[in-house]
């Protein structure tokens, strides 16, 4: 898997607002096939890296590469244009709107769908219900339904459908799971390993490692800015990558006093006032 040709690369970058210096030399590179795992803690950098890979802010300084050559984003929709899209927390879809119509809106119509430059609600139905149920979401069947109405999981799921069917290379996700429970995040996870499979590069930005480390291949950790470590799959436990965003022991010390409980006590994990310090609530 290490020697597939990246399709987009960050070189050197870093940038800056005014005086204040966000990213760091940050160096990625992003596959098919493959799902880069973004983590880092509240005002790690995380939006602004995937911003400058979105063509939204350009680097101070550091090149930006798509399949090896070196490119400049005029802006988000030049980076789009190159099949890079970006799916937002809450799916980024228009509640107001029927799931055949935000499945459409925006979209360029000279681009492969000019039978459609006039609205044709069934046809535009029939493409979004299919599309979102061949990612395996079945519960959608009605085309006419709005967008508000859906889960969201469920919108989420729509928009990465939507991205995948209008010739998606790269997929940006950030924090698609934060908002969502257990059962929402797993249809999310799901989707996520789809899209994967499809031989899509997927860059995952989470703080929840579980989640994380439920579809990463590739896994970076950002803190104030830089990459503090970078490994594959397989390479760090759960524990390890915890600590590495915390940027410390504190979840370490946490977890030993657990287990020196739990040894002392059959098993059975400390009551909440048992633990010390401002992580026990
Ligand atoms: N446009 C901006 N101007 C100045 N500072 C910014 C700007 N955007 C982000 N920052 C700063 O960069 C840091 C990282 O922010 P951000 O990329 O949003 O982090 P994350 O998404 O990991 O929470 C923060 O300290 C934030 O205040
Ligand atoms: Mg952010």
């Amino acid at each position: 898997m290490n020697d597939k040709p990246a399709i987009l690369e960050l070189r050197n970058v870093n940038k800056s607002f005014g005086p204040i210096d966000v990213l760091h030399d940050i160096s990625l590179r992003v596959r098919a096939g493959e799902v880069l795992c973004l983590l880092g803690d509240n005002g790690a950098g995380k939006s602004t890296l995937i911003k400058t890979l979105a063509g939204v802010h350009k680097p101070t300084s550091g090149e930006i590469l798509m399949d090896g050559q070196p490119v400049t984003f005029t802006g988000p929709s030049d980076a789009q244009g190159r099949g890079i899209a970006t799916v937002h927390q809450f799916g980024g879809t228009f509640p107001l709107m029927s799931i055949g119509r935000s499945f459409f809106v925006g979209v360029e119509p000279t681009k492969g769908w000019g039978p459609f430059r006039i609205y044709d609600r069934k046809r535009a139905n029939e493409i979004a219900v299919k599309a979102v149920r061949d990612f395996g979401i079945t519960r959608i069947d009605d085309g006419d339904r709005l967008v508000g109405g859906l889960s969201g999981g469920e919108r989420q799921s729509l928009a990465i459908a939507r991205a995948v069917y209008f010739g998606a290379r790269v997929l940006i996700l950030d924090e698609p799971t934060a908002a969502l429970g257990v059962k929402q995040a797993s249809h999310v996870l799901r989707i996520v390993n789809e899209a994967k499979k499809r031989g899509l590069a997927v860059v995952f930005i989470t703080h929840q490692v579980m989640h994380a480390m439920t579809v990463g291949d590739h896994f970076a950790v950002l803190i104030r800015g830089a990459i503090a470590a970078d490994f594959r799959r397989g390479e760090k436990s759960r524990e390890e990558i915890t600590d590495l965003m915390a940027g410390g022991e504190t979840m370490a010390d946490l977890e030993a006093q657990v287990e020196g409980y739990m040894e002392t006590h059959q098993g059975h994990p400390p009551p909440a006032k048992v633990l010390e310090g401002p992580a026990a609530q």
